[in-house]
């Protein structure tokens, strides 16, 4: 409870006056050219000022523009974030009860997709890369094996990059599934500078995926909740994904934030691939200092080709933690509480800073100054001489590379499961139960648990070991995860054909009962 006497406004306020550097989203790092206040341009849909959900006027040139730069058939602004391009895309490209192929370490908001849309979700799994905790791309190959398993699938979803930054060889990805008249939807939701220099990795939108969804206000210098859906090509049906788009936007849509998104395309237009130099460099000297430590390691494109991972953004900064004794929690702690270094997020064994074209170079030398020192002290701390430069790689425990790669066993299609009869278990010994309730692991914040899933024992264990080690797990129900919400004993059993519930309940629609 917060007690003090501040609202949110005062406590933004002090905190935008303190000395904490975001090395976090949104990407105009607070860094931006002093405006007016934003009361100022919050109006509603006046004269002159068009209406995103019929742009006929100001947001309609701006959103061509958009559309001119990018190379795309069409290009909407989105104030709901990506989530609302991930909900329209799959909502367009689909109908009610259909089947999707998409890949196991999606967002939450394909997963909402597939809730609302009911449809049959078959997974293809990222595979792990070796000696890392890491997941890598989705391998052209698996989509091609998870498209002959399911030839009645109607669209394939991906997300490329990864919050780590690996991107998948979506050009491949993208023959396979036109080959067998699927679409291809491209989750780049971290990847709005693709494409911006030859510095980061070629976009989606160039590599034949039919809709790709990018938020500006990760990568480049839009406000939080920003985001643009592109359509490429002839596929798809334009007036269906703008019917979405006006189901999951706002009616109100913020000027403020439309003009955050017209801003920042024309700067970028305006600045071109020259505007990302400063950056480019400052990421380049950082990452040549991050090879003299020993104890934290930068990952880089020494995993290309190798675990379906195709190419890596270079301005992630996934920062891992070789040390036995010290966890990415504890590197995030750290540099919080002692250098004021607010980071993206903590892994167990890594943690990211998130970098854009804001950033400055004070940013990048505290960050180093705060990992060298860090370094150091586990290098002493742990015994090892600093002169010999020892790396201990920490024994890879099994759960924590696979959990997401392992093929998890599916009883039941997660809108069947939500609207099962349930009950509540203690989570450790829920072993067995088919889960009725996602249960994300935070950050990137992707279902470990989904809906109609089987518990095994090492997801359990996995997970449990997680808490343990500070990082946030959470069900739906629980926050603390003591308890999960489960199929009611003997539902697994009932058939839906008969229409009787185990009990003898009648069944009333589709998976309701009295
Ligand atoms: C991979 C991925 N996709 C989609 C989203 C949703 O994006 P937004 O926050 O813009 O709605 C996120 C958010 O973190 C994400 O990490």
């Amino acid at each position: 409870m917060n007690n003090s006497k501040d609202g949110l406004y005062e406590k933004l306020n002090t905190y935008s006056d303190g000395d904490m550097y975001p090395f976090h989203m949104p990407g105009h790092k607070r860094n931006m050219p002093r405006i007016k206040s934003a009361y100022d341009y919050d109006i509603t849909e006046i004269d002159g000022f068009d209406n995103l959900h019929h742009a006929r006027g100001i947001l309609r040139e701006s959103m061509d523009m958009a559309a001119g730069f990018y190379g795309t058939k069409k290009t909407y602004y989105l104030v709901n974030g990506s989530t609302c391009g991930l909900l329209s895309a799959i909502s367009a490209v689909t109908e009610y009860g259909d089947k999707i192929i998409m890949a196991r370490n999606c967002h939450k908001a394909v997963y909402n997709a597939v809730y609302l849309n009911n449809l049959k979700a078959a997974y293809v799994y990222p595979r792990p890369v070796e000696d890392t905790s890491i997941l890598g791309g989705i391998h052209p190959k698996d989509v091609e094996k998870a498209i002959e398993e399911n030839p009645d699938a109607k669209a394939v979803v991906i997300t490329s990059p990864t919050y780590e930054g690996v991107v998948s060889y979506v050009q491949a990805i993208a023959r396979v599934v036109h080959e067998k008249g699927m679409l291809l939807i491209v989750d780049e939701a971290h990847g709005a500078h693709f494409s911006m220099s030859g510095y980061f990795p070629k976009s989606a939108l160039e590599c034949g995926a039919d809709i790709v969804i990018q938020s500006v206000h990760k990568t480049l210098p839009s406000l939080t909740q920003t985001a643009l859906l592109h359509i490429c090509g002839e596929l798809i049906d334009e007036a269906k994904v703008e019917r979405y788009l006006s189901i999951y936007q706002s009616s109100s849509p913020s000027y403020v934030l439309m003009s955050s998104i017209d801003n920042c395309v024309r700067e970028i237009i305006r600045k071109g691939p020259l505007g990302f130099i400063d950056y480019e460099g400052m990421l380049t000297e950082f990452r040549e200092k991050m090879n003299n430590l020993t104890q934290l390691k930068l990952l880089d494109k020494k995993i290309l080709g190798k675990a379906g991972c195709y190419d890596l953004d270079m301005g992630k900064l996934v920062i891992q933690v070789k040390s036995i004794t010290y966890t990415g929690q504890d590197l995030y702690n750290e540099l919080l509480s002692k250098y004021h270094i607010q980071l993206e997020m903590a892994a167990r064994d890594y943690v990211i800073a998130m970098t854009s074209l804001n950033d400055t170079k004070d940013g990048f030398d505290r960050l180093y100054e705060a990992l060298f020192n860090i370094d150091r002290d586990i290098r002493i701390k742990e015994g090892y001489g600093q002169a010999e430069g020892l790396m201990h790689i920490k024994p890879l425990d099994e759960g924590a590379v696979s959990i997401l790669e392992k093929p998890a066993v599916t009883c039941m299609d997660i809108r069947e499961a939500i609207n099962s009869k349930k009950e509540e278990v203690e989570f450790s010994s829920s072993s067995g139960r088919i889960a009725a309730e996602y249960v994300y692991l935070y950050p990137p914040g992707v279902p470990v648990i989904v809906p109609g899933q089987m518990i095994e024992k090492v997801v359990i264990d996995y997970l449990l070991d997680c808490k343990a080690k500070g990082l946030q797990v959470q069900g739906q129900e629980d926050d603390e995860l003591m308890n999960i919400v489960v199929i009611k004993e003997n539902w697994k059993e009932f058939s839906y054909g008969k229409n009787i519930l185990p009990d003898g309940e009648k069944l009333i629609g589709e998976g309701y009962h009295v």
